[in-house]
């Protein structure tokens, strides 16, 4: 089945309904979703969205926070033009119809989290990503331009050096085409031809035993476009974040830092306080600098968890601005207004990723990413907190403008697109061994979490290249010998970034943000620069030679 659009947006959250919406203005539009289409990292920002909202803070103030958390590494022209634009789309969104938290009506209620100078954080109280996304759907829904496929996988993307063996993959010449796609419900792959096609299927946590992130949270995009040649950037720097909460059964539910921004404060299981130790804003430290801490006082302690302390505040006060942490704790037990809530830190944010210019553009023409998919420059070596639903809708906004221009500028060659394939499902059958699938994806997450975690070093690292290495080379057999399924296509892509968050980690001889080495502790001048990784072996997308020797 081939479906034929001008664009293609592969994933739901800000970044790709920002995208879409402005698009529609200047062609169809086809939205690709793995879930249902609210479903995305987007949906489950508590904390809210940064912006330079009042008169005494100031543009160059966010920047400057935000290069500073991002410890040397940022590129400081992004920083400035997101800071800059921020605003502008904003009020587009409250245009929209997002409701964002006001103070008796009137000025909106801005929080502070780590690392910010400013109370800065729009938010629509704790469940900011969810209003986002309920006013982006209603206005998608009003397009008739815009098609969306719910319950839709991106397998690889089509490129002309897939079709044109002069063409090297990842080459100037380069070009992406649309991409394969797997339907989740009935498990047929569709062909989706596009002249502009936009990644924007968000990050990678689940590569990590325990993660803040949605399910949907594999890595697909950076491993897709990783097999097509594009470059990946600073795959080291994971965010963990410092506060989720501890009990087996809330998969790592967030605790938002605005609960530090209204002065919750971080207690060991004594009582005692910790945080004043690492850094003098204490609990309102970056992120990078309060999960580390809190990793050493668990390491040095042998607790299970720390403590977050927020009962200096009136029950009524938690309950109205964190309605959905609070609801949330209660229901495992915990009640906020009255004690210290247990939390440890879980993978939060993939600050590297597919390499953007400011325009989102990647190295493969007409393939742009925005939003956690990709690295602009934006985060560095650490995202400062609520700067990342800021930098997809900055980011898809100019990558929308640029590619409207390309529409614009240039006669599209259909004969091009029509030597597309359909996908060739070769001769491949049902697996009847599931198993392989779930004990490889859960051996990777606690390779990761063991092995690729808060703190690393050389023989930790190691360790897990080789074990990585391996489970690569048995899913690779596996995938091409068995009919594709959600799950193959999931653990195929968390065992490639997998292995890509090693190479990189591996490639940093220092400490710097989010990656701290026992091995290199220091942070080195001769390292500001980023890791960049790039393949551009010539590989088969769909089934066709099945069991040939070269299937990479
Ligand atoms: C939070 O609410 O703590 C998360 C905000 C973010 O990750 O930017």
């Amino acid at each position: 089945m081939m479906i034929e659009e001008d664009f293609l947006v592969i994933g739901s959250g800000i970044a790709g309904l920002t995208f879409a919406l402005k698009a529609s203005q200047f062609g169809s539009v086809a939205i690709v979703s793995k879930d249902d289409l609210s479903e995305s990292a987007t949906l489950y920002a508590q904390g809210g969205i940064a912006s330079v909202m009042t008169d005494d803070d100031s543009f160059e103030l966010h920047a400057n926070d935000t290069i500073e958390a991002g410890r040397g590494l940022c590129r400081e022209d992004v920083v400035r033009i997101i800071c800059r634009e921020g605003p502008s789309h904003i009020r587009e969104l409250i245009d929209l119809g997002v409701k964002f938290t006001r103070i008796q009506g009137e000025n909106y209620h801005l929080s502070r989290e780590g690392g910010h100078s400013r109370d800065r954080i729009l938010h629509a109280n704790d469940l900011t990503g969810q209003e986002i996304e309920r006013a982006m759907i209603e206005a998608i829904n009003s397009k008739n331009n815009i098609t969306v496929f719910p319950h839709h996988m991106l397998i690889d993307f089509m490129t002309i050096s897939r079709l044109d063996s002069k063409v090297e993959p990842g080459s100037p010449k380069d070009e992406a085409l649309g991409a394969y796609i797997l339907d989740v419900k009935t498990n047929q792959v569709k062909t989706f031809l596009s002249k502009i096609t936009l990644l924007a299927s968000g990050g990678a946590g689940k590569v990590y035993l325990y993660t803040s992130n949605p399910d949907t949270a594999t890595g697909d995009g950076i491993a897709a476009a990783y097999r097509a040649g594009s470059k990946i950037a600073n795959m080291e720097f994971i965010q963990f974040h410092p506060t989720c909460l501890y009990h087996p059964q809330a998969k790592s539910f967030l605790i938002s830092e605005t609960v530090r921004g209204e002065g919750g404060i971080l207690r060991l299981k004594n009582g005692h306080t910790f945080m004043e130790n690492y850094h003098p804003l204490g609990c309102l430290a970056p992120r990078d600098i309060v999960a580390r801490a809190i990793d050493h006082e668990m390491k040095k302690s042998g607790d299970d968890c720390v403590y977050l302390d927020i009962t200096h505040l009136e029950g009524y006060r938690i309950r109205e601005r964190f309605p959905n942490i609070y609801q949330t704790c209660l229901k495992f037990g915990f009640d906020m207004v009255k004690n210290p809530i247990p939390v440890v830190p879980a993978a939060h944010y993939t600050c590297g990723g597919v390499l953007v210019d400011l325009n989102g553009q990647t190295n493969i023409r007409h393939l742009f990413a925005s939003g956690e998919v990709c690295y602009s420059g934006l985060h560095g070596a650490n995202r400062l907190a609520s700067n990342s639903l800021l930098e997809g809708l900055v980011l898809s906004n100019r990558a929308v403008s640029k590619a409207a221009l390309l529409l614009k500028s240039k006669s599209f060659n259909k004969t091009i697109f029509h030597n597309v394939p359909s996908w060739d499902y070769g001769n491949s059958v049902d697996s009847d061994e599931s198993v392989v699938v779930s004990h490889n994806w859960d051996e990777i997450r606690r390779i990761m979490w063991n092995y690729v975690g808060i703190v690393r070093s050389d023989k930790r690292l190691r360790r897990a290249e080789r074990r990585i290495q391996l489970l690569l080379d048995e899913i690779k057999e596996y995938y091409w010998d068995f009919k594709i399924t959600k799950n193959t296509l999931e653990l195929r892509n968390i065992a490639l970034t997998a292995h890509l968050i090693v190479m990189s980690a591996l490639k940093r001889k220092e400490s710097r943000g989010l990656h701290f080495t026992l091995d290199y502790p220091k942070t080195d001048i001769s390292w500001i620069k980023d890791t960049v990784l790039q393949d551009t072996t010539r590989r088969l997308v769909s089934q066709t030679s099945l069991r040939a020797t070269s299937h990479e």
